[in-house]
């Protein structure tokens, strides 16, 4: 009997180990001989630790479990399927789950995230071998033809991006992967990294193969000790089975991979912060031209994208360009693993193709707040994002959309804020989070946020709030044009779509909306 109980940081978090122990415990009591999994989550976080019994029907789950639920788990059969107050059907059938487009995360929660033999029966390594009978160049025009856009947040076109390597000459070129997973509310890559960490290291050998870089870095964030113990772990395991090293699977072809364990700093993300960061720097903000993609790390060409970029890539290179162009709308082709969190009832992942609306994330997926109060304003794209009203919810995700509304996806996270929440004290959050954050190389960013910090707090004094608000709108003009990196350039989005769609709370009159 195959029971799967999640291994990572969220069912951890929840006590996903006591309730893999209860079971041993309880099968062992009982004489029932089971094979405990520890898989990936699924990503529909209110059922975590969620429990996976393999059945002859498929797998049927439960959750949320605790350690004291196991004796009436087993009392009822669950591991035969039996029924149960938590029993919650066949997992794939759950609404949540079924209504998606689940193409980067069609493996995660179902396999053993450290079994290569699970990854293998589930299409595994089969982006690789195909990329193996390509050249260089071809593997570039596949991810372009694909349409795929960097899932970090700034979208810029993958293809293109490793061309523009691809055709630099150098000795030694770098794959860099991002993850420093920094934005509030997101955690696709963490789980990506903890469900299926083959599939970033296959992306990231096939990243090498189109551009003839030989190095590559897994930059993950600090405070995911989980993601970072997985990855050595699959990294291990690839040496082992000759997915990585000098032949890689007999093709005479070089790739070596590494983990190296990020500085704790939201900077590091930027990308030429991260750069100086793994040369063993400070992680300060570098001017660009040169882009990484010409002088990146240790000078040399380097592709540096995200997690969710280079683990889409397998994928692509499996199933062909056309099948993963054939999601989307617009510019924005494929899917978008999207990160539902802050006061909602059902927070998870959701991967969907570009085109759904947010008003169908916060409720038909998301079923409104768990305060049970009326939704006031969703945070998109990080602590950066704007802040939307209603009146935007039923915008489509797409990149061109968002900024249409002077608003951005970002790296796909949302968050979720009631109608008691106070939009001014969030715009004083993002010029507080800027002021501690800013790497202090320009002025706009250094000095800007500390001041703006200082206005919005005169503001919510309701001192001479006149003078105040023109002040910080002049404020904001400076960071948005005046900064060398988004981290300055884009604090004013949250700040500014807060004071244009919620005057009231700074003490203005509704009207006063421009
Ligand atoms: P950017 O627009 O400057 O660059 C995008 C990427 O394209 C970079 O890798 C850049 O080097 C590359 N690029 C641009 N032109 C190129 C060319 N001609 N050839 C090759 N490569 C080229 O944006 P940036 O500053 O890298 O990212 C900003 C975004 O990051 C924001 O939109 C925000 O949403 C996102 N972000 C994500 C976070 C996360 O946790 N995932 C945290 C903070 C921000
Ligand atoms: Fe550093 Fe801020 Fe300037 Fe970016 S905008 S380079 S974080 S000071």
């Amino acid at each position: 009997i195959k029971i799967f109980v999640p291994r990572d940081s969220t069912a951890l978090a929840l006590g996903a180990d006591s309730v893999a122990n209860a079971i041993a415990a309880e099968a062992a009591k009982r004489g029932i001989a089971v094979q405990l999994i520890r898989n990936g989550s699924r990503g529909l976080m209110w059922l975590e630790p969620l429990v996976e019994v393999e059945t002859t029907r498929g797998r049927v789950g439960y959750g949320p479990i605790d350690e004291t639920d196991i004796a009436s788990l087993f009392e009822a059969d669950f591991h035969l399927g039996g029924n149960h107050a938590r029993a919650l059907g066949l997992v794939e059938e759950i609404a949540y789950l079924k209504r998606q487009e689940r193409l980067t995360f069609a493996r995660i929660g179902v396999i053993d995230p450290l079994s290569l033999d699970d990854y293998l029966a589930h299409g595994g390594y089969r982006g690789l071998q195909r990329a193996l009978t390509l050249g260089a160049a071809e593997i570039v025009q596949t991810v372009t033809d694909s349409g795929l856009r960097g899932r970090g947040g700034a979208a810029f076109p993958t293809g293109v991006k490793w061309k523009t390597v691809l055709d630099t000459p150098a000795m030694q070129k770098y794959i860099v992967c991002n993850a420093d997973e920094g934005d509030s509310g997101t955690f696709a890559d963490r789980l990506t990294m903890e469900g299926d960490p083959f599939m970033l290291i296959e992306g990231m050998t096939i990243a090498g193969l189109a551009v003839g870089a030989t190095q590559g870095y897994i930059y993950v964030r600090s405070e995911y000790p989980h993601s970072i113990a997985t990855l050595n772990e699959a990294i291990r395991a690839a040496y082992d089975h000759a997915y990585l090293g000098s032949n890689v699977r007999a093709s005479g072809q070089r790739f070596d991979l590494e983990v190296r364990k990020a500085a704790g700093a939201y900077i590091c993300g930027e990308e030429t912060a991260l750069l100086e960061s793994l040369e063993g720097k400070r992680g300060i903000v570098r001017a660009k031209p040169p882009l990484p993609a010409i002088k990146g790390l240790f000078g040399q060409p380097t592709v540096i994208n995200n997690v969710l970029s280079l683990a889409t890539v397998p994928l692509i290179l499996d199933k062909g360009a056309q099948i993963y162009r054939d999601y989307g709308m617009g510019r924005s082709r494929g899917t978008l693993p999207i990160q539902l969190a802050g006061n909602i009832k059902r927070g998870g992942l959701i991967e969907k193709a570009f085109g759904v609306t947010l008003r169908e994330i916060l409720y038909d997926y998301g079923g409104g707040t768990t305060s049970g109060r009326p939704i006031k304003a969703v945070q998109v794209g990080g602590p950066l994002g704007a802040y939307l009203p209603e009146s935007q919810w039923d915008t489509p995700l797409d990149y061109e959309a968002f900024a249409g509304l002077w608003a951005v996806l970002g790296h796909g996270g949302i968050v979720v804020h009631d109608d008691s929440t106070d939009m001014a004290k969030l715009a004083r959050y993002a010029m507080e989070f800027c002021a501690i954050e800013s790497c202090g190389k320009c002025t706009p960013c250094r000095i800007g946020s500390t001041r703006g910090t200082e206005v919005i707090d005169k503001i919510l004094a309701g001192q001479e709030r006149h003078k105040q608000i023109p002040l910080l709108r002049d404020l904001c003009d400076t960071m948005l044009h005046g900064s060398l990196c988004a981290m300055g350039g884009m604090t004013p989005y949250p700040v500014l779509s807060a004071l244009k769609h919620f005057p009231e709370d700074f003490g203005q009159p509704a009207s006063g909306q421009s």
